[in-house]
């Protein structure tokens, strides 16, 4: 299992990669309040997360993955399930969005990266657990979905949607110089009472409604409920390339992505790795 095999990282001075006079981890009292913050706010961003020094070996590396990254533009509903053949196309429940953001999978990710040395930190993760209130955290049982890297060139957006996970733990490589903004708005929908908020919904696509941004700087970490929150990275509207690392969880163990959802995003499937 990954988390095992990374076990070594208990001896790394994670002081190297992270702000840790800033973004105190180890701190309890630190941990609630930004858990009571997430709380509030559904979302949480902590500045310059990184330090410099590993920000600038990440931004090298993502820089070099770009050439890698699958592009793959496909439509897909807000609420990324198929069609509902009770309304009719133009329905907001079955209209359907452009995403076109590419990316690199785990397996693309060097063992040694600043990503992955933080993603499987056991500090690391113990503080997210307490943050976001779950009890452990396991990465993906394939070899694709847990640590990626999203890029967003000229014209390329991830178009409005609802997360099917509770949490999205997110680190800014690079924003875009124009555009590329992280736009949502919080308790659109209530999922888990079978209210999709189609109405809601309707009037944020179509611009009827106020929405709000999360100004993502290079290096900081972002914790995102977008289960009932609409959100979406708006087009890049210049020669940037948006850069961002995606650090993917479960509350089990053993999960992968569907199949599916492997060949769409990343245009193969991974190897599960023996329990
Ligand atoms: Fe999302």
């Amino acid at each position: 299992m990954a988390i095992s095999s990374h076990s070594s990282l208990t001896e790394n001075n994670v002081a190297e990669l992270i702000c840790l006079q800033t973004h105190r981890l180890n701190d309890t009292g630190w941990r609630m309040k930004q858990k009571a913050l997430l709380a509030e706010n559904g979302a949480l961003v902590l500045s310059n997360f990184l330090n410099k020094q590993a920000l600038s070996s990440l931004q090298k590396e993502a820089q070099a993955g770009l050439a890698d990254a699958y592009f793959n533009p496909q439509t897909h509903t807000v609420y990324l399930s198929k069609p509902d053949p009770d309304y009719d196309e133009s329905h907001i429940r079955n209209r359907q969005l452009l995403s076109s953001k590419g990316c690199i999978c785990d397996d693309q990710i060097a063992d040694s990266s600043v990503l992955k040395q933080i993603y499987h930190h056991p500090l690391f993760q113990s503080a997210l657990c307490d943050i976001l209130g779950e009890e452990k955290l396991y990465p993906y049982a394939d070899s694709l979905s847990s640590v990626n890297i999203h890029y967003a060139r000229k014209g390329e957006e991830l178009n409005w949607h609802y997360d099917n996970s509770s949490f999205a733990v997110t680190l800014m490589i690079s924003p875009a110089t124009k555009g590329g903004h992280f736009e949502y708005v919080q308790n659109v929908r209530k999922a888990d009472d079978g209210d999709m908020g189609f109405e809601a919904t309707r009037q944020i696509i179509d611009g009827e409604t106020e929405i709000q941004r999360l100004s993502l700087g290079a290096g900081d970490l972002c914790l995102f409920r977008g289960r009932n929150a609409l959100h979406r990275v708006s087009p890049v509207e210049d020669n940037s390339t948006r850069q961002l690392a995606v650090l993917a969880y479960n509350s089990e163990p053993g999960i992968s992505l569907s199949s599916t959802a492997q060949q769409t995003f990343y245009g193969r499937i991974g190897s599960v790795a023996p329990a």
